[in-house]
């Protein structure tokens, strides 16, 4: 059918035609903005997942609720080397500004632009952001990122607070937080939850994000709403395939529909992919089995020269050879122990390569002593187009 009415949505937090499967999470973003807006104060929420399983999608979609509700909203995404400070130096600025008119700003917001202007000259060469105020002292300035972001928030919720607003930062890829960066927001969201203040936070990130151990999880966990996003459940899947066409009067044969729907393994960005090969290789208004064959065949291929590739082109080769490994050995999780005797070497000696690749958004510690990809069926990839018997 004519490509360019493909209903078929691939791509990075584009949007789809239909949002399948995730009215609980929507419900629960509602409730907690709700609540906020009531004065009762809530955990600010953190989705995890996988590549492509939905994350930015639903975090745009809640940003829409949140501007239905009256929220003042930014969003932040972070990448592998910005830094925190000067992003929130600058999303804080945009916040106070629509808190109150430059010409017209009340006591609170002026304490807190004078604790931003702190907070941003100690950053090696800051961002110049206009404040015409005097820096504060003593606050936002000890040039520890975790207190300085609670003085800065602190400060912004009150000056809130004043204006009868309320705010909410939407912060995805939140792995590249440094770790002081994370710590300060969980503990600016602990101060604000304490005392009262409009301001939310909900965060998308891969799941190392979830990754915490010991205290430091229990701690977080009190403080966040952990939310793991998954793959779609049986039947949301279904709805994310044949929601779109059902809008143009066209169908699945049932063979065609599963075959579709087992290739996908119920991950929104493949069952965007394989749909948007059908729909094109489809001659009319009902997909039939044989063209789907076809189209997932052209739609795997383009897969593996595009969204798979990209990522094994960003990898050094000890990396590279490090993810052969893990593939060589089937279905992830993979316990380290057993990667590191693939690669020939000491468990110990591996923790370098393990980290940089962790760090790199690439793998992820599912428990202690794993290791598992971020990518779905990234393993399928690597073992269909390399070669592996170095590794058996
Ligand atoms: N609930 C859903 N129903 C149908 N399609 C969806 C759904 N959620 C996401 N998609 C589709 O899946 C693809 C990936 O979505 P998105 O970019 O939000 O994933 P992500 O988890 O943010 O991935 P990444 O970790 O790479 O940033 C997009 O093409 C989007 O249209
Ligand atoms: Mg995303």
């Amino acid at each position: 059918m004519e490509s360019y009415k493909n209903p078929y949505r691939p791509g990075a937090g584009t949007k789809p035609l239909v949002i399948a499967g995730r009215e609980f999470e929507i419900e629960k973003a509602r409730s907690l903005l709700k609540s906020v807006k009531f004065g009762s104060p809530q955990r600010s929420l953190m989705l995890y997942g996988l590549r492509g399983v939905g994350k930015t999608v639903l975090l745009n979609e809640i940003e829409r609720i949140s501007e239905d509700e009256g929220y003042i909203s930014e969003h932040l995404e972070m990448s592998e080397n910005d830094d925190f400070r000067r992003v929130i130096a600058k999303a804080v600025r945009k916040c106070l500004l629509k808190v109150d008119k430059v010409e017209n700003l009340k006591d609170k917001a002026v304490n807190a632009l004078s604790i931003l202007k702190a907070f941003t000259l100690v950053i090696p060469d800051g961002p110049e952001l206009k404040i015409d105020v005097e820096a504060a002292v003593g606050l936002g300035d000890s040039g520890d990122l975790d207190t300085d972001l609670v003085d800065l928030f602190v400060a912004l919720g009150e000056a809130a607070k004043e204006g009868k607003k309320y705010i909410c930062f939407f912060i995805d890829e939140v792995q590249y937080l440094s770790e002081q960066a994370m710590s300060g927001l969980i503990a600016s969201s602990h101060r604000i939850s304490q005392k009262t203040l409009p301001i939310v936070f909900i965060c998308a990130g891969l799941p190392q994000v979830a990754a915490l151990s010991g205290d430091a999880k229990s701690y977080a966990e009190r403080l966040f709403d952990f939310i793991p996003i998954g793959p779609l459940a049986k039947g949301a899947d279904e709805l994310a395939l044949i929601g779109p066409v059902a809008q143009f009067s066209v169908e699945y044969e049932d063979g065609a529909k599963n075959k579709i729907l087992e290739e996908a393994k119920g991950y929104p960005y493949f069952i965007q992919e394989f749909g948007c090969y059908a729909w094109n290789e489809a001659a009319n208004t009902v997909i039939n089995e044989r063209e789907v064959t076809e189209s997932n065949k052209k739609a795997i291929e383009a897969l593996d020269r595009s969204f798979f590739k990209v990522r094994m082109d960003r990898a050094t080769s000890a990396e590279k050879k490090f993810m052969k490994a893990m593939s060589s050995l089937g279905k992830g999780p993979y316990k380290s122990a057993d990667v590191a005797s693939k690669l020939n070497k000491k468990l110990q000696s591996i923790g370098p390569v393990r980290a940089t690749l962790i760090s790199k958004g690439f793998v992820f510690s599912p428990q202690h002593g794993e290791v598992d990809f971020t990518v779905p069926l990234y393993d399928e990839y690597i073992r269909r187009n390399f070669d592996l018997s170095e590794f058996k």
